[in-house]
């Protein structure tokens, strides 16, 4: 009897670590501080209105995201012949994980082609701007925006603009 406990623990233990490997992809807004809007993981997540208005901050990830990304990634998120497609990272990797290898880099060391991700993490023009395309992505990843620039936005809140020049400032 007394084997017992450490095997039902050891089976939960799997049981858990395979229920990490495979997270419920989560998009549905929850909560809005006046900057953005979260899941119920207080993970940043897209918001679109029936009309396919996006709201500003996952307007502002299609703009940095062209800006700081495009040139490796590919347009909308689509990936190269050199960089992988971003839409679908951003469905399949944790939030967290996705955020670390934007601020440190990444090199497949394994690759013939020797491809490296380079260190974002003292560019406050995508550390500033990282969850909105971060959003971006996810709103591609998940087809709940259709390729190109997106035709309609909500204006940017006065809540963004003052967190937004906090940042800039800072870095
Ligand atoms: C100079 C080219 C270049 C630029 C610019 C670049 N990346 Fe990358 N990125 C890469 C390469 C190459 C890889 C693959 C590296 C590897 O697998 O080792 C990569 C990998 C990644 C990954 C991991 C994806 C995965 O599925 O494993 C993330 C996340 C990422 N980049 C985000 C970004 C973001 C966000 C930007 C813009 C702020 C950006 N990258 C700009 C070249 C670049």
């Amino acid at each position: 009897m007394k084997y017992r406990a450490p095997i039902l623990g050891l089976a939960l233990f799997m049981a858990g670590g395979a229920l990490a490997e495979t997270p419920a992809l989560d998009t549905a807004a929850a909560t809005d501080d006046g900057i953005r809007w979260r899941n119920a993981e207080d993970v940043p997540t897209f918001k679109i209105a029936e009309d396919g208005t996006i709201d500003w901050p996952t307007f502002s990830g299609y703009r940095r995201y062209h800006a700081e990304c495009h040139v490796c990634h590919g347009p909308d998120g689509e990936g190269s012949t050199y960089a992988p497609a971003l839409k679908t990272s951003a469905v399949t990797m944790d939030y967290y994980d996705f955020i670390g290898i934007v601020a440190s880099g990444k090199q497949e060391i394994n690759s013939a082609q020797n491809q490296v991700m380079p260190a974002f993490g003292t560019n406050p023009n995508v550390m500033c701007y990282l969850d909105d395309i971060y959003t971006y992505l996810r709103a591609r990843g998940t087809e709940e925006i259709p390729r190109g620039r997106p035709a309609k936005k909500v204006a940017k809140s006065e809540a963004y603009a003052a967190a937004e020049a906090e940042c800039m400032g800072a870095g």
